[in-house]
């Protein structure tokens, strides 16, 4: 049961549930309208201390597409942080308003601190250059429907290793599955962090080879894993100026690679894909950002526990009015305060 937890890192998230959210949102994808109103009065928050399109956009489509609402800020100055606000306090008082958060900050473990102030479930989606699970969610459902399955692929993560959390949950996420291999493609100033290797690859046994040329390995892979050069993460302009354009995907690239290739890029892309790859079938970027929007409404739906059917919702509604002192229909934070400080 996914019901009132908190999302901070793929590893929050065991294989079996992970497939049920993947089977969830297959579902959704094949009878969208039965969902529709499944979160009806249910409130997401979207705290977002840092730019963002797709995710903050894709998870409250999610939230509207399954009949709840939404609230939130799109930029720290927008909100009391500009003020001088703690966090702390942030969560405190949206998890007052909302049933569920999903948040991103530019400081790596942010969103873990927000689930310590948090009476909903918090989701973390960015935490600087940490982990960005729901990215990760959409990645294996992409790879899930394209290739039919996650195991036993070569996945080449190529471009900024180093800062891109997309890479970073990705990486941890498929080396749970078996036979999978990682080429990891990037310039020295850009590896994969020490960690990764340490913690991930090295006990799960996972087999992982470093090259710095696109060139060299295309040919081997069943998945090429795009990534931008995370500007915002450098200390100096001058690196990144140099660093940026480190690999260009192009038609020519693309012909050394298996017909069945797929590409994928958590977007947005700034130069490292050209436009005239897009036309190739191999070019899977903008249907993950659909399978995305899915992935989101059966994550929502499952920490919300709203995919439990709705009887049996009701039915423990009803039953928890029966014995609280605080009515069930109170707002949740008012619910679990009981007993606490
Ligand atoms: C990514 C992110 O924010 O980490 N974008 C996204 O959420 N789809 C990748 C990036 O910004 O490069």
């Amino acid at each position: 049961m996914l019901k009132g937890r908190h999302l901070i890192e793929p590893g929050n998230l065991s294989i079996e549930e992970l497939d049920n959210l993947f089977s969830l949102a297959a579902r959704i994808i094949d009878d969208p309208q039965r969902y529709s109103q499944v979160c009806r009065g249910k409130v997401l928050a979207t705290l977002f201390f840092e730019p963002s399109t797709r995710t903050r956009l894709s998870f409250e489509a999610a939230m509207l597409r399954l009949g709840g609402s939404c609230l939130g800020f799109a930029e720290p100055n927008a909100s009391s942080a500009s003020k001088g606000e703690s966090l702390a306090d942030t969560i405190r008082t949206v998890s007052c308003y909302a049933d569920l958060i999903a948040m991103r900050n530019p400081k790596e473990g942010a969103a873990l601190l927000g689930t310590r102030y948090s009476e909903v479930p918090v989701i973390n989606a960015g935490d600087g250059g940490h982990h960005h699970p729901t990215q990760t969610l959409t990645d294996l459902l992409t790879i899930k429907s394209i290739k039919g399955k996650i195991s036993g692929l070569t996945i080449g993560l190529c471009g900024d290793l180093k800062f891109g959390r997309t890479v970073h949950s990705l990486a941890k996420a498929m080396a749970r599955y078996p036979g999978n291999r990682f080429v990891m493609i990037s310039p020295p100033e850009l590896e994969i962090p020490d960690y990764i290797v340490s913690r991930v690859f090295k006990p799960s046994g996972v087999s992982y080879t470093q090259v710095r040329r696109l060139e060299e390995a295309i040919g081997d892979l069943d998945i090429l894993y795009m990534t931008r050069v995370q500007k915002e993460r450098f200390f100096n302009e001058q690196d990144y100026v140099r660093l940026k354009d480190s690999y260009i995907l192009d038609s020519q690239k693309m012909k050394l690679a298996s017909p069945d290739l797929c590409v994928l890029h958590p977007l947005p892309r700034v130069n490292e894909i050209a436009p005239e790859v897009d036309s190739d079938p191999r070019a899977a970027y903008f249907r993950q950002v659909t399978y995305g929007m899915y992935v989101r409404m059966a994550l929502i739906m499952a920490l919300l526990g709203c995919d439990t059917e709705f009887v049996e919702e009701l039915g423990l509604r009803k039953q928890a009015a029966q014995t609280a002192e605080i009515p069930a229909g109170a707002p949740v934070s008012l619910r679990r305060k009981r007993g606490s400080k």
